[in-house]
C-alpha cells in the first residue's frame, strides 16, 4: 500500500531531516494527549500554544545508510563489486505499529536502466553482510538524471515483492517492518541496474 500524498511525504520529509540518529531509538518519546493539554501560560483555555509541543509523526527508528559497490555480492555469495564510484544514501524511517517505512534515497553516480525481475530495482533484503537474502520490501526507484537520483515517501504492510521464495510465496508476504528494528544488521539495502545486475551499490542496516 502506498501513501502518496505530496503533503504527508513533504510532512514525512521534514521529520526525517529531524531525525538523525542510525540506531533504533526505543527510549524515543511518544507524543501524548497530556502534551497536548499542558497549559504552559496559566491562563487557562484558549492558549493554542499546545500544538507547538505535539509530535506530526511517530518513527521508533531511523537508520542513514551509505551504500558503496564494494558490499555487493553475487549469488554465490562472491564479492562482485557494483558500479565504480556510485554511491547510495538510504534514509529509512520505521514506525511499528502502522507497519510503515519511510525512505529518502539519493543514489550519485548510477547510470543506464534499473534491472530486477522484483517489482522495482530498489530493495530492503534480508541477510547479514557478505550473504545473500530475499527482498522483504521493494521501494520505487530513484529518478532523475545519473548523475543524482532521488526517490522519497512511505510504504506500509503488507508488503509484495515479485520474487517468489522456495515455497512459492512472495517474499513480502507476512514481512513486518518490526523484523528490522529487532535486528538491523540483519538487512541491507541495495538497487540493482542492468550493467550491474548483482547490485550497483549495497549496505547493512546496521
Ligand atoms: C532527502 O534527503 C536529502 C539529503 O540527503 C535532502 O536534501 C532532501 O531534501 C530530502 N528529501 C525530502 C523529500 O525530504
Ligand atoms: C560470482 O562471482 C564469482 C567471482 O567473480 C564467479 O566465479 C561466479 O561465477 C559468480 N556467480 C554467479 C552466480 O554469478
Amino acid at each position: 500500500m502506498h501513501i502518496s500524498a505530496p503533503a504527508f511525504v513533504a510532512l514525512m520529509a521534514a521529520a526525517l531531516t529531524l531525525a538523525a540518529p542510525t540506531e533504533p531509538n526505543p527510549s524515543h518519546r511518544k507524543t501524548s494527549l497530556e502534551d497536548g493539554k499542558k497549559d504552559l501560560s496559566g491562563k487557562g483555555k484558549g492558549n493554542s500554544n499546545w500544538k507547538k509541543h505535539e509530535k506530526i509523526f511517530h518513527f521508533d527508528a531511523t537508520y542513514i545508510v551509505k551504500a558503496t559497490p564494494e558490499q555487493v555480492i553475487n549469488t554465490t555469495q562472491t564479492p562482485a563489486p557494483g558500479q565504480p564510484g556510485a554511491k547510495g544514501l538510504f534514509k529509512y524511517a520505521i514506525n511499528v505499529a502502522e507497519n510503515t517505512i519511510c525512505y529518502n534515497i539519493t543514489l550519485s553516480g548510477i547510470t543506464g536502466p534499473y534491472q530486477s525481475a522484483a517489482l522495482t530495482a530498489t530493495h530492503i533484503h534480508e541477510a547479514p553482510e557478505g550473504r545473500a537474502g530475499p527482498p522483504r520490501i521493494a521501494l520505487p526507484n530513484p529518478a532523475g538524471p545519473d548523475g543524482r537520483r532521488v526517490s522519497a515517501g512511505c510504504i506500509a504492510g503488507p508488503f509484495e515483492t515479485g520474487i517468489d521464495g522456495a515455497d512459492g510465496v512472495d517474499t513480502g508476504v507476512g514481512f513486518h517492518v518490526r523484523q528490522i528494528v529487532e535486528n538491523p544488521g540483519g538487512f541491507f539495502t541495495d538497487t540493482h541496474t542492468r550493467a550491474y545486475v548483482p547490485g550497483a551499490v549495497r549496505e547493512q542496516l546496521g
